[in-house]
């Protein structure tokens, strides 16, 4: 249990990541007509290390006890209704889509001079539909997950090893949130573990209005921690 990789909500308090979860820094860039993550700055690696979830801290990414000296809040308010049955389905010819609207604004489901919802629309041509499921895979969030009509419904999730990624939002002048990848367990700070995805993206502002999920907040306060550069 004690290398089982895990992370677990602190009430008012950090992120603990448990089991030697790889830790890297993750840029935001536009290229042409997409988005595309770029190597960061390199990170400490450690068994145990926790991760700042108020916005405050001094030595960011990780918790340097701030969060008790302000009293943050950090009740943890998302839906905790499973993801199917959050989602709303559009639907397209060769794929449908499945949408939670739980957005981080990291602007992945733009691609080609269109978006996820669009391209799935047009599914049905070979190129677009490749394009639509790169829109969908490369969102942090977990919120878009295209299903193959031709294969029963099949749920297309990217292979992603566990980790976590430090964002950063260089476009919007801001830093961005906690990328958790390959289905890395999420404990609730009352012992529940939250439903298993594949991905999500983590608050590290203090902002959220689904604690404990990213919903864009990092840019409306212009979050920057001092790793951005
Ligand atoms: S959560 Fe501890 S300093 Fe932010």
């Amino acid at each position: 249990m004690a290398h089982e990789k895990r992370i677990v909500i602190v009430k008012d308090g950090p992120y603990l990541a448990c089991g030697s979860i790889p830790l890297k820094e993750e840029l935001m860039c536009t290229v042409g007509e997409h988005r595309e993550y770029k190597p960061g700055r390199e990170l400490a690696q450690a068994q145990t290390y926790a991760l700042c979830r108020c916005g405050r801290t001094k030595t960011p990414p990780f918790c340097d006890g701030e969060h008790q000296h302000y009293g943050f809040e950090g009740t943890e308010t998302a839906d905790r209704r499973s993801y199917v049955e959050r989602a709303e389905t559009f639907e397209g010819p060769a794929l449908d889509l499945l949408d939670d609207h739980r957005c981080a604004f990291a602007r992945f489901c733009h691609r080609m001079g269109s978006e996820v919802w669009t391209l799935t629309e047009g599914s049905d041509d070979p190129i677009v539909r490749e394009e639509a499921i790169k829109a969908s895979q490369d969102c942090p969030t977990g919120r878009l997950v295209h299903l193959d009509k031709e294969r029963g419904y099949q749920q297309l999730e990217p292979e992603l090893e566990p980790e976590i990624s430090v964002l950063q939002d260089g476009e919007k002048g801001c830093s961005g949130p906690l990328y958790v990848k390959g289905g890395i367990p999420l404990i609730s700070a009352d012992g529940t573990e939250y439903e298993s995805r594949n991905r999500y993206a983590l608050c590290r502002c203090g902002q959220s209005r689904t604690m404990p999920f990213c919903d864009a907040m990092h840019i409306g306060i212009q979050f920057q921690d001092d790793l951005f550069t």
